[in-house]
Parts: structure tokens; C-alpha cells; sequence
């Protein structure tokens, strides 16, 4: 591999039918919540208003279970005090949806009048909200997206966790920059007492492994490459695009996690670190859709839905777009590559499953 490396575009822009395929999402919430209850009710009230920033919302229910917690414990404990929810992403998140929600009956803008809903459109690497505005900051699910797409010359893989020597060293040099800037945002939009609560994908030791950790969902990045190897030997896809294709993404460890809060003089001033840990999911850790596996077309539909998901729209701009001239040839090749990883899930099933280990930042600022 070289270390030849060019950034281009977003990284991720858009989720396909998130809401049906995001369960492994909603159990994160749902395990958050009681922390954020707690969070909330721990604070001092605010002075204007109780501000709650989803940070990488997504168009899905998940981010309205996300800020109800803080919602309920801010009416609870601050009565009167107007409440403002932003809900925070990019500009191709599919906002109709998402506010849709807030508004129908699994919303919460029935629970008070005193509510304003906001959205904040842009990156979170850069600045979402005003400075020290923010009481409470969630993000799940979202900050191992890095700041940009990667093009990396890596043939044999598609994913950070089996990147080696210089190509490793670059990609985990964006990452720690990328969650550097992540914080030092945050660093500037939450008010002295507040908190920054991130749950994500995290990885843990793992001495078998090629660089030694094991990252979640390693199963589902091996089925991606296996798809897309068998796509070149089929003459589908060229070498050359396979080899340069990288999904933008990095699952930290604890200690990686820690390494920019401990090392960033800024960061190490602005932040109390009140915790800093990865555990394998509570439940269905070793494999997210283990309930079908008897069963096995729906087992491949299960999981050709949830990759669909999170990673169409990043293996159609970065992967296949630049294997055809149309979007009618394009549409043609999405079709091929998933109805090859459903027979790849069908033949295989748990070879490829999906393991997870959750990442979990509780930061206050001081
Ligand atoms: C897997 S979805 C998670 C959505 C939601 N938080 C949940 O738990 O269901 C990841 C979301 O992060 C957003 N995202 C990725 N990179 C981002 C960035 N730099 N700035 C803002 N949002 C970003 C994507 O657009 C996407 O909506």
C-alpha cells in the first residue's frame, strides 16, 4: 500500500430507509437515556434557555428518543424554562422526515409548548451552535464518520481496521485530527456545566487481529469486500476503483478515545472526563440480527437492509459512480452488489455478522 491520499467530498450524505434499519442504533439510545436523565437533572439551570444539540441526528425516530430524556428531565427540574431541541447534520439528511416525526405522535413537540425546534445544517466539525449555548450535546452513531471521504490506495480492503503500515498511519492520523476538532467545537458551544454525551462504534484489543483490535462490525466490512473483489474478477467494477476506495471511518478505542482529551492542552482544560469506555453491546453483541439466523433469507435481508442504510449513498458516489457514465448503469450495479451480498449473507450467514462494541465519551464541560 502507499500512502498516497486524497480527500474528497462528504463522507456520508444520506440514509436509506433508516427508520426500519436502524435498530442496532436505537439500542444505544435507548441503554443513553437513563444516563442523560441523570446528566440533566444533575445541572444547574440555565440561564435563557435549556439548548439540547442532537449532533448527527440522521432522518430517523432515533433522535427524538435521543432528546426526550433530556426534554422530560429539563421540564421536570426547570418547570418554565423554554426548551430548544436543534437537531444537527448535513445538508442531504432527509429533514421532511425527520421533522415529520417531531411533530406526529411518537414527536415530542406535544409534550410542552415551551419547545422550539431547531436544525442546524453544516458539519459538526465545524461550528453547530453558539458559543457556550448548549446544555446538553448528544451524538450517536455519527462521530466515527470522518470529516471527509478518503481515497486511499488499500486494495485489499475497504475499511480502516485492516489498513497496515503508512495507509494505517495516514487514516488514523485524520481520525485523531477529525475528533480533535469534534471536541474543540464542542469545547466552544456548551455552557460552563454542561455535558457532551457521544455513543458510537468502538473497537477493543484483540491480539489475533492484523493491527491487534478488534472493530465493530468487522463481519459486515468483509462481506462488502468479498462483494466487490467478485465484482472486478467479474469484470463489473474496474481494479483501480475497488483499490482506491475507503470507507471514511474510524471506531476508536478507549485509549484512543482519551489520547486528544488528555494530550490537547484546550481540550484538557475545557473538559472533565467523566467517562471513557467500550463494551460489547448488552445485547445480541456477536451478531445484531442473531434472532433470523435460523432463517436465512431473512437473516440476508435483515442485513443487506441495515448496510443499505448507513452506506448506500458512500458506495455509490465513491465506489461504483466512477465504474459508469449514467445513473440508469449505476442503479444497475447497486442492484447487481446487493442482491450478491444477500446470496453472500444466505450462504454464509454469521461469517459476515455484524459484532458490537459501543464506544461511550461523558464529557462535562468546566
Ligand atoms: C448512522 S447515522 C446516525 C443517526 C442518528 N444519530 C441515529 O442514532 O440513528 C449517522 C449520521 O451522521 C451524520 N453525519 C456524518 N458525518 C457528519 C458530519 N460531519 N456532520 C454532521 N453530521 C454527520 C450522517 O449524515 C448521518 O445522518
Amino acid at each position: 500500500m502507499t500512502d498516497q491520499q486524497i480527500q474528497s467530498g462528504k463522507s456520508t450524505e444520506g440514509m436509506v430507509d433508516y427508520n426500519e434499519n436502524s435498530s442496532a442504533q436505537l439500542q444505544l439510545v435507548l441503554l443513553l437515556s437513563p444516563l442523560v436523565r441523570n446528566l440533566v437533572s444533575s445541572m444547574d439551570e440555565p440561564e435563557t434557555e435549556f439548548k439540547i444539540v442532537d449532533y448527527g441526528c440522521g432522518p430517523g425516530i432515533n433522535s427524538i428518543e435521543m432528546v426526550k430524556p433530556a426534554i422530560e428531565t429539563s421540564l421536570e427540574k426547570f418547570g418554565d424554562q423554554p426548551i430548544v431541541v436543534c437537531h444537527s447534520d448535513q445538508v442531504g439528511n432527509d429533514w421532511n422526515t425527520l421533522f415529520e416525526l417531531v411533530e406526529g405522535p411518537a414527536g415530542y413537540s406535544h409534550i410542552s409548548n415551551n419547545i422550539r425546534t431547531e436544525a442546524a445544517i453544516g458539519s459538526f466539525y465545524d461550528q453547530v451552535a453558539s458559543p457556550a449555548s448548549v446544555s446538553i450535546g448528544t451524538c450517536i452513531f455519527a462521530s466515527h464518520w470522518l470529516s471527509q471521504g478518503i481515497q486511499l490506495y488499500s486494495p485489499e480492503t475497504v475499511w480502516f481496521a485492516d489498513l497496515e503500515g503508512d495507509a494505517r498511519l495516514t487514516v488514523n492520523r485524520i481520525a485523531q485530527n477529525d475528533w480533535t476538532h469534534f471536541l474543540l467545537q464542542r469545547a466552544q458551544e456548551l455552557r460552563s456545566g454542561g455535558y457532551l454525551v457521544v455513543g458510537t462504534l468502538g473497537s477493543v484489543p484483540d491480539p489475533s487481529e492484523t493491527n491487534g483490535i478488534a472493530a465493530s462490525g468487522r463481519g459486515i466490512y468483509h462481506a462488502i469486500q468479498a462483494v466487490a473483489k467478485a465484482m472486478v474478477d467479474d469484470s463489473l467494477i474496474s481494479h483501480e476503483s475497488l483499490g482506491s476506495f475507503l470507507f471514511s471511518l474510524w471506531f476508536m478505542t478507549d485509549d484512543e478515545a482519551k489520547y486528544a482529551l488528555e494530550q490537547n492542552d484546550d481540550l484538557r482544560n475545557a473538559f472533565e472526563i467523566c467517562q471513557i469506555s467500550v463494551e460489547p453491546a448488552p445485547i445480541k453483541a456477536d451478531d445484531i440480527f442473531k434472532e433470523h439466523i435460523d432463517d436465512p433469507d431473512t437473516y440476508a435481508e435483515k442485513y443487506v437492509g441495515y448496510i443499505r442504510a448507513f452506506a448506500d449513498s458512500t458506495l455509490r458516489t465513491q465506489l461504483f459512480s466512477p465504474n459508469c457514465n449514467n445513473s440508469e448503469l449505476l442503479d444497475q450495479l447497486m442492484v447487481e452488489f446487493y442482491n450478491r451480498l444477500s446470496k453472500l449473507y444466505v450462504s454464509e450467514t454469521s461469517k459476515y455478522a455484524c459484532e458490537i462494541w459501543h464506544l461511550t465519551v461523558v464529557l462535562r464541560r468546566k
